[in-house]
């Protein structure tokens, strides 16, 4: 117990930033009708939950990026076996064999979900450092294995209870899966050395390992879309493993990628889709037939992409668990939240799980704040569609699916309070003859406005001036 204390204590600090993915620059819209109609079912729903969780949360370190052999920020080593490179692949292996996350409830962290108004989830099934958080047959390197002490817990198979937990509360499923591994022999091969995040072999002249590999990840896909129930979207992670052509230059990452590193996506999206039909693939940043939408991370488009997206962001700053992380505060998740919807997006926002099973008070906390605020305005979140001006000044705008209604949201500066002046203009708006316009955040009071050529001015009741009119943002709703 003395030991783990004092790795944790060392290993406080560092952070995940790692390599950014790109916008897709070469979108192609799914033919199949059934895709189709996941994909604007998913478009609807706006916002859902990612979850980094794995074996490196004992240490509270970044997820798996310490055991790549690059020198970059987030991959530097920390704690009593960094100095040798293979001493700390072993001690970071060996944190499967005190992986017991106890206090695992995943219906807790389901119902705090959705009471904060997610609708979704995506939870790492593995990350690259391969270890699977689902109870594979393709390798021992998992939380079902007798050499985890979590094993013999009911709830060992993690994914499976998540998915289990989410789905009763009515969630999108979806799988995060890694498709490098830095575990299995077939793609860091052990008679070389790691060199860097990529494979280290060159598979066109040992093609035998890499079709070992190719049928690794087969199957163990196969496993999670055929035994673990209903599976929405198929969210795969790095995208350094990728056919040579779809090498997109421009990417400062994607240039070091020497090998073709091709698993057959045809084969596996049609695998993938017999068992679920529909089914939204995610082959992030590899933009084509695999790619059902883009994945902008830790970041915001400036504008309306012409195409489904979803931004992932931290609801702290690391992807993994790190004591003490410091959590965004509610007012700029629900800017982001609207700065995302106004422009076509999705949020999916992460938490990071401990290594005793929960999330830390502050995540909770946020949720429901969250939840409180959206309990007003969904009506102005989901089933929504970017306006022609996605925003102006403070004011962010938004229409409801049928283009009936504008939705007007005024945030809040720098503090969590909306204080809302005399007069709201809106700029290039000019709305029909009688239109209401309804004051979301309290109906009860009637709001007058006048459509002149170039703008509408909402006139604010003096009943709401100069005082809290709402926390993060308030909106109004108006009649188009
Ligand atoms: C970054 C991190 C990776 C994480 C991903 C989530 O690429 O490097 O570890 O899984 O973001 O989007």
């Amino acid at each position: 117990m003395q030991k783990l204390f004092v790795v944790i204590i060392c290993f406080v600090g560092l952070q995940s930033k790692a390599q950014q993915h790109n916008f897709s620059n070469n979108y192609m819209f799914p033919k199949d009708s059934l895709v189709q109609q996941k994909l604007a079912h998913w478009q609807d729903i706006k916002f859902g939950l990612l979850m980094h969780w794995g074996t490196y949360s004992e240490w509270g370190i970044v997820e798996s990026w310490s055991l790549c052999p690059e020198d970059e920020g987030w991959t530097q080593r920390r704690g009593p076996y960094a100095a040798n490179y293979f001493e700390y692949k072993k001690a970071y292996e060996h944190l499967q064999t005190t992986f017991n996350p106890v206090q695992f409830n995943p219906a807790k962290w389901a119902a705090a979900a959705k009471d904060a108004g997610m609708k979704y989830v995506v939870f790492t099934t593995k990350h690259h450092d391969g270890f699977c958080m689902f109870d594979t047959r393709q390798t021992d390197y998992k939380v079902t294995s007798s050499k985890c002490p979590y094993s013999s817990n009911s709830k060992s198979n993690i994914a499976k209870e998540i998915f289990d937990a989410f789905r009763k509360d009515s969630f999108m499923i979806g799988a995060y899966f890694s498709k490098p591994d830095w575990n299995v022999p077939s793609y860091w091969w052990p008679y070389f050395p790691p060199k860097d995040r990529n494979v280290n072999y060159d598979p066109k002249k040992y093609p035998e390992k890499w079709n070992e590999f190719k049928t690794f990840t087969y199957n163990q896909i196969k496993e999670l879309m055929s035994e673990y129930g209903r599976m929405d979207i198929l969210w795969l992670d790095g995208g350094w493993v990728r056919p040579k052509s779809t090498i997109d230059k421009t990417v400062e990452w994607q240039r070091n990628i020497v090998y073709d590193q091709d698993i057959d996506m045809p084969a596996i999206a049609k695998m993938a889709r017999s068992y679920q039909p529909g089914l939204l693939v995610v082959d992030r940043t590899v933009s084509g037939e695999y790619e059902n939408y883009a994945t902008p991370e830790q970041t915001i488009p400036s504008e309306t992409l012409p195409y489904p997206w979803e931004s992932c962001i931290t609801m702290g700053n690391s992807w993994s668990y790190v004591p003490n992380d410091v959590y965004k505060p509610t007012n700029d998740i629900i800017h982001l939240l609207l700065k995302i919807i106004s422009r076509g997006g999705n949020l999916l926002l992460n938490i990071g799980p401990s290594p005793m099973g929960d999330w830390s008070d502050t995540a909770y906390s946020r949720l429901k704040e969250i939840g409180a605020w959206m309990k007003v305005h969904n009506e102005a979140v989901y089933n929504t569609i970017p306006y022609s001006q996605n925003e102006g000044g403070n004011l962010i705008y938004l229409q409801s699916k049928d283009k009936r209604y504008l939705y007007v949201y005024v945030l809040s500066d720098k503090n969590n309070d909306v204080v809302l002046p005399q007069s709201i203009n809106l700029k290039d708006i000019r709305i029909k003859k009688g239109s209401r316009v309804i004051f979301i955040d309290a109906p009860k009071h009637k709001i007058k406005w006048e459509s002149g050529r170039n703008e509408t001015v909402l006139e604010i009741p003096s009943s709401l001036q100069n005082k809290k009119a709402g926390d993060y943002a308030v909106a109004f709703k108006i009649e188009l």
